[in-house]
């Protein structure tokens, strides 16, 4: 197949993805004001359904409310942008509807999402082949960025944030000497993020007495934990999501393990607590957020989100809001640069993902840039340990010094 029938096969595909709608793609020539967009549509495709609704809801609370800010400081330039949702589930299938959704039918100028790595890996080649910028806001795995050229995240990896939690536990407790891993390996960012652990525990000398393997859908873990413990393991450290991890963890208490647990970025979230209840008290978590990070942006975020929820922010929904902001922020730039009414929706789209790559941001993570690849770029990172009420109905994420 020559060059030319590749494309017109690929623009067929594309035409009978989009129900044969035939004013698809013919944006085309009309300058972005001619479309009569009287807003800036942002497209979003987070989980809103599947076993990781709940991460995906932290990030939709995220956008919602930088859209909500950036609005009422007049958008850019006084039109304002429009998140568009498209729910891209938990598994593969559901983002590249998402995406296909949201860059065929929304036109929107650029994506944040999917949920998952493992998501990403499938649905991103497609907004790349597009030239349709995406922002991940928590993707962590290794090699997300470098999948193409409209492909960058604000969610650091794992290889960034996943050490500091190993020196965190040694601090606690210096006479750690046997480390038991854990890890679901049906999922792209678990296994990446037990990579960076197996590596940092050999590094620091530690003794990786065994790795044992699970699923993120199983929910019986007595072998596993009973192995460990057989081994006499001082530290666990587990990558797994919110529901298997919290249930490994509870597992392994019920049978006597005593010593520090370390949860990757998959249990990076509040809805842990209901999981593991009381049992959740002490897990280790390395943060790539703080609430206490002091800049303007964050009180404002912060303000917003408490007042709304009535709980403190966790590190997806800053990543999301920091999400948006690099999309106004990079807007604002480029329309003063070469005004984005004159645009039509692909140069606008190109011009969007140049400058957003190019530019500095101070966001509620801190200030920010992006490697040339697209990586995010932040200087601080954190440490967090799970404190929970003894009845295990309330709990909180406890940042240690
Ligand atoms: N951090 C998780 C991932 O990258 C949600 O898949």
């Amino acid at each position: 197949m020559n060059k030319t029938t590749l494309l017109i096969t690929f623009n067929l595909l594309i035409f009978a993805c989009s129900g044969g709608n035939p004013n698809i793609n013919n944006f085309g020539n009309k300058s972005f004001n001619q479309n009569n967009f009287d807003s800036i549509p942002i497209g979003v495709a987070f989980a809103q359904t599947s076993n990781i609704a709940l991460l995906g809801q932290e990030g939709i609370d995220g956008v919602k409310i930088a859209e909500k800010y950036f609005n009422s400081k007049g958008g850019i330039k006084g039109q304002p942008i429009k998140l568009v949702f498209q729910d891209a589930g938990g598994d593969e299938v559901g983002a590249i509807n998402a995406f296909q959704n949201l860059i065929n039918r929304d036109k929107v100028v650029g994506i944040v999402g999917p949920t998952l790595s493992q998501q990403a890996f499938s649905a991103n080649p497609i907004a790349e082949r597009a030239k349709v910028p995406v922002i991940g806001a928590s993707n962590t795995a290794k090699g997300i960025p470098e999948i193409g050229d409209y492909i960058a995240r604000v969610s650091s990896s794992v290889a960034i944030v996943a050490p500091n939690a190993v020196q965190a536990a040694l601090k606690l407790n210096p006479s750690i000497k046997k480390v038991a891993v854990f890890y679901a390996q049906n999922d792209a960012f678990n296994k990446s993020e037990t990579e960076i652990f197996q590596s940092t525990v050999k590094a620091q000398g530690l003794d990786l007495v065994t790795v044992q393997k699970f699923q993120t859908t199983d929910t019986d873990f007595q072998t596993q934990a009973t192995n460990a413990i057989n081994l006499k393991a001082d530290l666990v450290i587990i990558s797994g999501l919110a529901v298997d991890g919290g249930n490994l963890v509870k597992q392994l208490r019920e049978l006597g393990y005593q010593g520090l647990i370390i949860g990757g970025n998959g249990f990076n979230t509040s809805h842990i607590f209901s999981v593991c209840k009381a049992l959740c008290d002490g897990i280790i978590i390395a943060q790539a957020y703080s609430p206490e990070h002091p800049n303007q942006i964050n009180s404002a975020f912060l303000q917003a989100y408490i007042q709304q929820y009535n709980k403190r922010p966790s590190q997806v929904t800053a990543q999301a809001f920091t999400a948006v902001q690099v999309y106004v922020e990079a807007l604002e730039s480029l329309n003063q640069k070469s005004p984005i009414r004159d645009l039509n929706l692909s140069q606008l789209r190109t011009k969007l993902n140049q400058e957003l790559l190019s530019k500095k941001y101070d966001t509620p993570l801190g200030e920010i840039s992006f490697t040339p690849v697209g990586d995010v770029v932040q200087k601080q990172f954190y440490v967090a340990q799970l404190k929970m009420e003894d009845n295990g109905l309330k709990g909180k994420f406890q940042y240690l010094k």
